[in-house]
């Protein structure tokens, strides 16, 4: 039997009930030092995932990579439906017909779903394995748990970072609607700061790949500047893919990605997975919007001044150790130093 990619210590928590999880919670640890380097010591590095994200684990870690497939990697309510539908306009040459008839989770899977929702026909890591090149690929999962081929043959990744507070706030509100999660605004959100939901804790898997932006096959972008001035980000985004793109595509591509033609996309929406997330949790769950509120600072009205200090603390006391502030992050850009 082969040696395992990680290891899990069950952590007691007592919002497993009120997250609707099924089974446990755990910390998943490396079982060997990844073949990047990730930030702080490695054999202390967990990510927080449900049990039922273990049979998954391994399948994930030894999935075979091809150089010319381009990743989406980033943390839950990041903008990653935004980047993909983007993205995968530019690997196909702008084919919004086929954009509009095919759900964006079959042209672009989200590889480890089967954690997230197990028994679904649907299996996303056989279907990723099985799409023709080149692919695009979603992942929320930390660097140093996307297959390890990532990091020798070096395909393409995209990571979008989003600030905390407002992903958390949209995290929140996707866990009611697409989970069924009953408690407090407040539980959700210790829940995120102390890193007990699904592929937290945050600032580690932002650092990882801030510290990766350099390297010719990455590109960090944020949520926020594509709110600021997405032509821009499409633009980045082509020259990073290498892919040729004229003004009048840019204007297009920019109208389709718009908020509320993005919300009004039933092949955008998630459709097919809040279906399965229904029938697996056999719950009925408030009527949920994917593309929600698309804003940035939604945060300012929807957490109390109390939470808002909390959250900035916790940033500062995980950006310290690095001489980072939190404006770094959304304000980074690969080709335009500002
Ligand atoms: P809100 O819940 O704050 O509205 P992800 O795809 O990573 O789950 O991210 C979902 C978030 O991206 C949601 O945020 C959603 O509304 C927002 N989003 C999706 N498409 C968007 C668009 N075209 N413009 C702005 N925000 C968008």
């Amino acid at each position: 039997m082969p040696q395992s990619s990680f290891f899990a210590k069950s952590v007691p928590f007592d919002q497993i009930d009120k997250l609707a999880i099924t089974g446990g919670y755990s910390s998943i640890y490396a079982a060997q030092q990844p073949n990047l380097t990730v930030v702080g010591n490695w054999e202390q590095r967990f990510c927080r995932l449900a049990d039922t994200f273990q049979p998954v684990l391994d399948r994930v870690y030894n999935f075979e990579v091809r150089e010319d497939d381009v990743w989406i990697v980033t943390l839950p309510k990041c903008g990653t439906t935004w980047m993909q539908e983007l993205a995968w306009l530019l690997i196909n040459d702008c084919d919004f017909k086929t954009a509009k008839e095919v759900d964006l989770t079959l042209r672009s899977p989200f590889l480890e779903f089967n954690g997230v929702v197990q028994n679904v026909p649907h299996d996303t890591i056989e279907a990723a394995d099985a799409l023709s090149s080149p692919r695009l690929i979603k992942s929320h999962l930390p660097a140093w748990l996307l297959p390890h081929q990532i990091w020798s043959k070096k395909p393409k990744i995209i990571y979008v970072y989003r600030n905390p507070k407002d992903a958390a706030i949209s995290y929140f509100h996707h866990w009611r609607g697409m989970v069924g999660y009953q408690g407090t605004k407040a539980d959700f959100m210790h829940s995120f700061i102390d890193g007990y939901v699904n592929f937290t804790p945050c600032w580690p898997h932002i650092l990882d790949f801030w510290q990766l932006r350099h390297e010719a096959h990455v590109f960090f972008t944020s949520y926020e500047q594509m709110k600021e001035n997405l032509g821009e980000v499409i633009t980045e985004v082509a020259r990073f893919l290498k892919r040729n793109i004229s003004p009048r595509q840019v204007q297009h591509l920019t109208e389709h990605l718009s908020f509320e033609s993005m919300r009004d996309n039933p092949a955008c929406n998630h459709v097919k997975e809040f279906e399965s997330m229904k029938a697996a949790t056999g719950r009925e769950v408030e009527e949920f919007r994917f593309v929600r509120r698309g804003v940035v600072g939604s945060h300012k009205d929807e957490l109390t001044a109390d939470l808002i200090g909390e959250f900035d603390l916790w940033s500062d006391v995980n950006l310290r150790d690095y001489k980072l502030h939190i404006d770094d992050f959304a304000n980074y850009s690969k080709y335009n130093s500002k």
